[in-house]
């Protein structure tokens, strides 16, 4: 696992994207599997930038979103659909009929979870997989568990993670408390992980999960199952902790 701390949000926005363009110009068909939240939005930025000044394209393009709240339809701007549409496919070449996420609005959990996997094997699996990281350590909507959901699950939403969330939405009575989450298997099949965590609020976890006990209480611990692939970025704040007790392991950019 390599693990890298950056002086801001912009660097480590700048290069976390650095590795999604690569994989791009690398492999222009590749499968992306892509995260919301206020973590990749720098990095979704410094993509659209790539994409204006003609460096990578995403004509062939494939992606599938890690989660999606359950009951929130694609045109509400709280829905995770929204939020990629807004952030990123809207400003790129993708072709959006290829552009996948759970659909929230499908009651019938077991069967939005089958068709939501069988869309991932039929894509052949992730070649690059983007993360955020909760601070309870949930990765998607993958919260700690006594559990290891390897599929795409229907999830209840910790009380903690509903209070985090809560901040986008204009009510509290707003704030859904079911999502369908793509598994932890899913995620630690991908071909690469890249994590992003910034801001003092971030700091705390990010210790826990990459160095204290690989746990399913913490999910983001278990990415060190597959530590060959996975790549840390934190801006210098979430990365605080870790450069203090750890600074042999950290790679300060
Ligand atoms: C949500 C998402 C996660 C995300 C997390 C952290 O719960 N389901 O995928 O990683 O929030 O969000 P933020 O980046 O805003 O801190």
């Amino acid at each position: 696992m390599k693990i890298y701390v950056c002086e801001n949000y912009d660097a480590m926005s700048a290069q976390a994207a650095e590795l999604f363009s690569t994989q791009i110009k690398e492999k222009p068909d590749s499968v992306l599997g892509l995260a919301t939240g206020s973590s990749p939005i720098g990095l979704y930025k410094a993509l659209v930038k790539k994409y204006e000044n003609k460096e990578i394209s995403f004509a062939k393009i494939k992606t599938v979103n890690l989660d999606e709240y359950c009951g929130l339809t694609a045109d509400n701007d709280q829905s995770y659909a929204y939020f990629m549409n807004q952030n990123l496919f809207s400003h790129v070449d993708i072709d959006k009929a290829n552009t996948n996420l759970p659909d929230g609005t499908n009651p019938d959990a077991e069967a939005e979870c089958a068709r939501y996997d069988a869309l991932i094997a039929s894509l052949g699996g992730i070649d690059i997989q983007l993360l955020g990281i909760g601070v309870n350590g949930h990765i998607g909507f993958n919260e700690p568990s006594d559990t290891i959901s390897l599929g795409t699950n229907h999830v209840a939403l910790t009380q903690s993670t509903f209070e985090a969330n809560a901040r986008f939405f204009a009510s509290i009575d707003d704030v859904p408390r079911y999502a369908y989450s793509m598994g932890c298997g899913s995620i630690l099949n991908a071909k690469k992980i890249v994590l992003v965590a910034n801001g003092k609020g971030k700091a705390e976890i990010l210790e826990k999960a990459f160095f204290g006990p690989v746990t399913s209480q913490v999910p983001a611990s278990l990415l060190r199952l597959v530590s060959d692939k996975v790549y840390i970025f934190a801006d210098k704040e979430a990365g605080e902790i870790i450069t203090k007790n750890h600074p042999e392991d950290v790679i300060v950019l």
